[in-house]
């Protein structure tokens, strides 16, 4: 079979690159938005600062070399169509430090020929010559990108689950409810955009202190840092509401919840946490029943709100699911050493 790497497509090269994209999404993705032609196209050329970008493809009809043309098989797609493609983005310097990621797509009708497998040896081949020693890929739960994954030395490292909660299923009354049942001593101050000064340093150490330092290496927050993360959601014209649980002047614990702009019916939880030692005492849950009745009384065009929880989050699960959200996918992080990636010899 023939790849071809793909150094600078041409639009009727990103247009084949989509085809791929929108016949794997309609198999593998229910449930989630298709990607738009434009988001294929910024994906393929739209570099990102810092992150270059390896892509190849496989022709769909390759009578010349026919190699692995199986019975019946590559007439689904138009002569010169893709029946595969993948995307290796390299970020940062070449180098050991960074893992690449990849990004396999095989047709439905394609698949089960070998087609992953080369391309997958292939971009092993682009990683070791950037001088990178792993990978990593992202895939969603039950697919089969899962099995494909774990018999080419890839693990899992990581699940994401993304949950929904449809306010209409909310019982009534049952915001109010955990809202009135608060703790002593603590109390509740709500904001909508940029963070009132009176609040900026305090919500600083909290959003340090809910940073994991085994993951986030120790991730420092500052005002200035809080105030500019919420005008980037200012600038892309999105709704940004907190609410916070104070003791005296200290965030003992907060959440953040995006409203987008244009697309009100489903908005996105953002952080929330609880600083260690203000937790045990319902503050999670607190926090997020009294953002549902805030959002019910200001923007009552709000139908579902999404959320991932990151990992085995127990606590976050259990507020979560507490409050009525439910799992609607799973995706999965898995990583591989290199060097134990196929090799385009084997
Ligand atoms: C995952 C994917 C790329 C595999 O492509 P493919 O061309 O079918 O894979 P291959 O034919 O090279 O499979 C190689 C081996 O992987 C394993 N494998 C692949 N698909 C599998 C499946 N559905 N069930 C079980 N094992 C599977 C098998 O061991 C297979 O060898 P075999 O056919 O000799 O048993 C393809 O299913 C796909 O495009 N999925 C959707 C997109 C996606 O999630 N990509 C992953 C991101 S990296």
């Amino acid at each position: 079979m023939d790849v071809i790497a793909l150094d600078d497509p041409t639009d009727a090269q990103i247009r084949e690159w989509h085809g791929v994209l929108a016949a794997v999404h309609a198999a593998d993705h229910a449930g989630e938005p298709a990607p738009t032609r434009a988001q294929t196209a910024a994906l393929l050329l739209g570099a990102e600062p810092g992150t270059r970008r390896r892509l190849w493809a496989v022709p769909a009809a390759a009578p010349d070399h026919g190699a692995s043309a199986a019975p019946g098989g590559f007439t689904a797609v138009p002569e010169g169509g893709f029946a595969a493609v993948a995307l290796l983005r390299l970020p940062g310097a070449p180098g050991a430090e960074r893992p690449g990621e990849i990004d396999i797509r095989v047709r439905p009708g394609h698949r089960r020929r070998g087609i992953g497998r080369r391309l997958l040896a292939v971009a092993a081949e682009g990683l070791r010559a950037d001088g990178r020693t792993g990978v990593i890929a992202q895939v969603m739960a039950g697919t089969p990108a899962v099995p494909f994954l774990e018999s080419h030395g890839f693990s899992c490292v990581l699940t994401v689950r993304g949950m929904v909660l449809r306010l209409g299923d909310l019982p009534p009354g049952r915001a109010e409810e955990l809202v009135a049942a608060g703790p002593e001593g603590y109390r509740l101050v709500r904001w909508r955009g940029v963070v009132p000064d009176e609040h900026a340093a305090a919500l600083a150490r909290a959003k340090t202190a809910m940073a994991d330092p085994a993951e986030f290496a120790g991730e420092q927050w500052d005002a200035e840092r809080v105030r500019e993360t919420a005008e980037v959601v200012a600038k892309r014209g999105d709704d940004l509401y907190t609410v916070a649980a104070l003791r005296g002047p200290v965030v003992a614990g907060f959440t953040e919840l995006v409203v987008p702009h244009g697309a009100a019916g489903r908005a996105a939880q953002y952080d929330t946490a609880v600083a260690p030692e203000h937790r045990g005492r319902r503050i999670g849950l607190w926090v997020k029943a009294a953002m549902l009745r805030w959002l019910a009384e200001e923007r009552p065009e709000v139908r579902e709100i999404e959320t991932d929880n990151v990992g085995d989050n127990a606590h976050m699960l259990a507020v979560n699911a507490e409050l009525g959200f439910r799992v609607e996918r799973e995706s999965m992080e898995y990583q591989a050493a290199a060097a134990d990636l196929p090799s385009l010899s084997a």
